[in-house]
């Protein structure tokens, strides 16, 4: 029996993926955005609605947000909900816009204990105001918090940010503030919505799915790359440790040798 166990605990020990918290060494990505997929087909395995398969995954934010706080992560930008959702049945769509009010009715209060700071990163043209409400009311109470930034990506979309960002520049050059030279990398980060973020360092797709999806394509440029099969209401703090432990052992050369 002793033995069984002993060769159990082995070979948990061995599939078990251990990450470092050398932050030192950058060993922890600083900055992870997740595309959240695969509520719908969660939802459709179970015989349930889709909204069940959304409903699921508000709860799987909620343990990953605490697990990035626990291994000291800087920002999580989760894409919760894109530019293109809107073609998606009234009612899912309805159901989406309540899922931050209902999150953060719940979770504020321990967000702003554990010094999360929470952020929206979106258009806000065409969000209904109670979702608008819910949300500027966790950023507004929470703006003070130096610990992890939780970034929502809602009605997100990487063109439409891109071209706000142009749109401005080129207002900025037509009032004479800004000559065409001058415009660069940074000047375009200026303007984009993550302008006091650092790029992701690690990016997470959950369901399978091998694309970006109008995802902060900008801010990808040299970013690791992770896919699970795993759909996102099944998505654990196991999988997220994986994430993080295949990441450090990555090579980032940004294009160098
Ligand atoms: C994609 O799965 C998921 C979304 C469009 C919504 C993601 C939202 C959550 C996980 C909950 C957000 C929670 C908060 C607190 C804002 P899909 O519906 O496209 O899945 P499918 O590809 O299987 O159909």
């Amino acid at each position: 029996m002793l033995e069984k166990f002993s060769k159990w605990k082995a070979n948990r020990a061995e599939s078990v993926p251990s990450y470092t918290m050398d932050a030192a060494t950058q060993a922890i990505p600083k900055h992870v955005a997740i595309i959240m997929d695969g509520n719908g087909r969660w939802a459709k395995q179970k015989g349930l609605p889709r909204i069940a398969g959304h409903r699921e995954g508000m709860k799987v934010v909620n343990k990953i947000v605490r697990k990035a706080n626990e291994v000291k992560i800087d920002v999580l930008t989760l894409y919760a909900f894109s530019t293109e959702n809107w073609k998606r049945p009234k009612t899912e769509v309805d159901y989406l816009m309540k899922l931050p009010e209902r999150f953060l009715s719940m979770e504020l209060p321990k967000l702003i204990e554990e010094n999360v700071q929470v952020r929206l990163m979106g258009s806000l043209e065409n969000l209904p105001d109670h979702t608008l409400r819910a949300v500027m009311t966790a950023v507004e109470a929470t703006k003070e918090n130096d610990g992890l930034i939780l970034n929502f990506a809602l009605n997100y979309g990487s063109r439409y940010e891109m071209i706000k960002a142009i749109k401005e520049i080129a207002t900025k050059v037509e009032a004479g503030l800004l000559n065409t030279e001058s415009i660069n990398e940074e000047v375009l980060e200026q303007h984009l919505m993550t302008s006091d973020l650092r790029d992701p360092d690690l990016l997470i797709r959950t369901s399978g799915e091998i694309r970006l999806s109008n995802f902060m394509l900008w801010q990808l440029a040299y970013s690791e790359f992770w896919f699970t099969d795993v759909l996102w209401p099944d998505f654990t703090e196991q999988h997220f440790a994986e994430a993080i432990a295949e990441y450090q052992k990555r090579a980032r050369r940004y294009g160098g040798v």
